[in-house]
């Protein structure tokens, strides 16, 4: 495919490159105006007309769903999508097998990760559905070894002043009220007495925040834009599914993630605008463990409605 490899990020605010029909080629089939989220094709006296240029978030569905290819847009491949194994019946159970199969890894090699595995991770996440197609998404990449160590020293103090807070509110009566039982005994009763235990064993030598992994990544979007959370994790999530085909270990790194939004020096430590947050975090590194069994999950709880 002629896609440019490319870690830029394109703005989302509708530019020139508006799409254009070729009427000649146009059956007027309509289908542009079916798939186009924004509305900006109409049909008028019997023409497809683009009518809303500036509407267009270059998604790219009017070029890429088009028969007759009258579409000319630069935001879809001018290629068709390859026949390969995805039409393959045995293909939902691989991909099913791709996510039992992942784990949350948490013992490297010390080896760093090739850059090259990094970059092919860091595609995955490109292709990831965004809010308005705003593929604003910042990834930040960590592999110095020396300011993972830096990285480490700020974040555990401020993952344990986190900690002796939520310690601090789940012993107050009200608490139940805030955040319900369950959530309350599980807080009190495992996740601070278990940050305790971390403290311990990391002062002892152990790392119990990255694991010793030669690599962290993180997702930041802008904190005014409700769907930038999704489309963060979202893409982290795709990352990692990647990382895995790869033979590449992650793990998500709730403490990072908190401790970044809850610090105003951490986050500054990271180049992390006032504007935006933080919305996923995960170390990397090639597994320095083997899973050979799968896990049970609990049923879904689902409504149907
Ligand atoms: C949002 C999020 C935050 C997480 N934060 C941490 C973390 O800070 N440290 C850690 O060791 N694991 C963390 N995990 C990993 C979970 O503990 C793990 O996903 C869970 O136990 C299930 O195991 P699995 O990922 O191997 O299926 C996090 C997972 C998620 C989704």
């Amino acid at each position: 495919m002629n896609d440019k490899t490319s870690t830029q990020q394109s703005s989302g605010i509708p530019g020139k490159d508006y799409p254009s029909i070729v009427q000649d080629k146009c059956t007027k089939c309509g289908i542009c105006l079916k798939v186009c989220p924004t509305m900006a094709y109409e049909m008028r006296d019997d023409q497809v007309v683009i009518v809303r240029s500036e509407m267009c978030i270059k998604c790219g569905h009017c070029g890429a769903t088009c028969p007759a290819n009258a579409i000319i847009e630069s935001f879809s491949v001018p290629e068709g999508i390859p026949a390969s194994h995805l039409d393959s019946p045995s293909f939902p159970n691989a991909l099913q097998l791709l996510f039992r199969s992942r784990r949350s890894v948490r013992r490297y090699k010390k080896q760093p990760l090739a850059r090259e595995d990094l970059e092919k991770i860091l595609e995955a996440g490109r292709y990831t559905a965004t809010g308005t197609n705003a593929q604003t998404i910042n990834y930040i990449v960590i592999t110095d070894p020396e300011k993972i160590d830096e990285l480490r020293t700020i974040a555990l103090p401020v993952v344990m002043k986190m900690f002796a807070f939520i310690g601090k509110v789940v012993s107050m009566p009200f608490s139940s009220h805030l955040m319900g039982d369950e959530v309350r005994e599980r807080m009190k009763n495992r996740y601070v007495p278990g940050m305790q235990l971390l403290y311990e064993r990391q002062m002892q030598g152990e790392d119990r925040i990255f694991y010793d992994a030669p690599a962290i990544m993180l997702v930041t979007g802008e904190k005014y834009d409700e769907t930038q959370a999704f489309s963060c994790a979202a893409a982290l999530y795709n990352c990692s599914l990647m990382a895995h085909t790869l033979g590449i270990g992650c793990c998500f790194n709730g403490f990072l993630q908190t401790s970044v939004n809850f610090n105003k020096k951490l986050k500054k430590w990271m180049g992390i605008p006032k504007t935006q947050k933080c919305y996923g975090a995960m170390t990397l590194g090639y597994p320095n463990v083997k899973y050979t069994r799968l896990v049970k999950r609990n049923p879904a709880r689902v409504r149907w409605i």
